[in-house]
This record gives C-alpha cells, structure tokens and sequence, in this order.
C-alpha cells in the first residue's frame, strides 16, 4: 500500500461517517507501535510530528523514517507535518516527502493567517501534497511549553478563512486543548455544528488527548474526520516501559524496545476503536 495524501484519506473519511487517528510519534518504536495497531486494524492512519518537537527528533532523521514505514505498510498511511510555524522546516518536510503540511497560524491576526496560510498551501501544491490550517485558536500547546488560551472558533471566519486559503483540512478550536485536561473538556458542540454546514473541508480535531469516548464520536458525527493524538502516545509509551520495569520484565535494552512498541500500540488501538475507522483501508 503506498504512502497516500491526507485529503485522500480524509475524503474517503467525510464519505464514511469516522475519522483518521493523526497520531504523533517521535522515535522508530511509536511508529512500529501505531504501524502494528492500524495493520491489524485493517485501519487508515496518519503519522505526524510536530515542528515543536524536532529538538528530540531531527526532522532529517525521524521524517524519512516515517515515510518509509508508511510506503511499507500494508494499509494506507499519509505522513503529515503538524503545527508547521517555519517555511524552512515545512519545504524540509515537503522535500523529505511528507505528504501533508499544517501551517500554524492561530496566533496571528486573521488576515496574516489567511495570508501566510495561503502560501504554505501554494507550496504544498507544488509537491502534490495537503495543507492544514487553524482557525480560532486550541489551548495549551503542542509540546506544554505555552499556556495558550482556548478562542473558539468563530463559523462565519472559518468560512471566510477556507474561502481564502482553499486549505485541504481545517482545524478548529471548540473548547479543546493540547496536552492533558485539567477538567473534562465541555467541547461546543454547536460551534462544530456550525462550522461544519459551512466549510466544505474535513475538520480535525487537535487536542485528543482526554476527550471522552462519547464526545470523539459526536465531534465525528458532526463533521470531524481527523484526530491528532500526541500526549496520550508519549504517556502510554511510558507508562508500559515503567510498568514492564515494575514487573521485572526488562531484562535488557530490547525488552524496553518491546515495551515501547506496546505502549504506541496500546494506545493506537484505544481510539481507533472509538474512531470508527477500522476496517475502512
Ligand atoms: P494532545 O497532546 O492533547 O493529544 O494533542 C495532540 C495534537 O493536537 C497535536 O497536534
């Protein structure tokens, strides 16, 4: 199965009534750990890194991985470069082959998102490949470095905003926040009610990380088809190391290899459930 373009998946998606797990990675063993759930699942998929994380995983090392474990999976996976905030790393991603690029520009002043928007996507389009953008603004941040106030998306600028830039998907801003919930989340159902009878492109949801099985499926049944899953990776990945630790049993480094794979694997396996998307590759 080759390595596929996000609005590929994600049109297939918007047909289906589910959604695509956008899971973030940042080593070989969460990619084996996400490959091995969404095979087994029969399930499409979307592997992502975040601009923000690239200190511990340089994108010149850790994106041709992920590209060659999607051209090698036997279901389709789309390669995606999430909260893309520089042109230099997003033409790297695109270079490297990703095929998908979120510019990030939720924090700027609506005409310079839709500005600098529209040029990422003009320059996804040179390579083939898709463009994701923010409208209003998810709270916290990708990586828990900036406490960033939750702004909802407003249905009428989301309009305007994909109008403008023609984006391939569009994220949007609903109560949701990155990193772990302090509350459960009350997300603004209406917003993505409306929001979604307006903009005719799929909607992703960043911030999955806590949201409530129940929740996830309404947000899908209203017009969600992408979900990006960071923090609950990275902590069912360590979670499973210290539990295999605990219960003595890593007995050298590749049991801890092991041990990451399950927790990747675990996890992916969680939401592709409530994903619906099973059996959808
Ligand atoms: P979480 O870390 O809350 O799962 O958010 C992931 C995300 O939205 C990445 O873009």
């Amino acid at each position: 199965m080759p390595l596929v373009n996000m609005s590929t998946l994600l049109s297939k998606a918007r047909e289906g009534g589910y959604a695509v797990g956008s899971f973030s990675i940042s080593n070989m063993e969460m990619v084996l750990g996400v490959l091995k759930a969404v095979e087994e699942t029969k399930s499409p998929a979307i592997l992502q890194i975040a601009e923000v994380r690239l200190n511990h995983s340089p994108l010149e090392i850790i994106g041709p991985l992920m590209v060659a474990a999607a051209k090698n999976a036997s279901v389709p996976v789309a390669v995606h470069f999430d909260h893309g905030k520089t042109t230099e790393k997003i033409k790297q991603a695109l270079d490297i082959g990703f095929t998908s690029v979120m510019f990030d520009g939720s924090h700027l002043p609506f005409e310079e998102n839709v500005r600098q928007t529209a040029e990422v996507k003009k320059l996804a389009a040179e390579y083939g490949a898709d463009c994701e953008g923010e409208i209003g603004c998810v709270g916290g941040s990708e990586d828990g470095s900036e406490d960033i106030a939750i702004n909802c998306t407003s249905p009428a600028q989301a309009l305007e905003f994909y109008e403008k830039t023609n984006v391939d998907a569009l994220a949007v801003a609903i109560g949701n926040a990155h990193g772990n919930y302090k509350q459960t989340p009350k997300l603004r159902f209406d917003i993505l009610e409306q929001t979604a009878s307006l903009v005719k492109a799929p909607l992703v949801l960043h911030g999955g990380t806590g949201i409530l099985p129940d929740d996830f499926r309404k947000c899908i049944s209203l017009g969600i088809n992408k979900i990006n899953i960071a923090t609950a990776t990275f902590d069912s990945v360590e979670q499973s190391v210290r539990a295999a630790y605990e219960n003595a049993e890593i007995k050298g480094y590749y049991d801890l290899q092991t041990a990451e794979v399950e927790g990747a694997y675990k996890n992916a396996m969680k939401h592709i459930d409530v994903f619906g998307c099973s059996d959808k590759a």
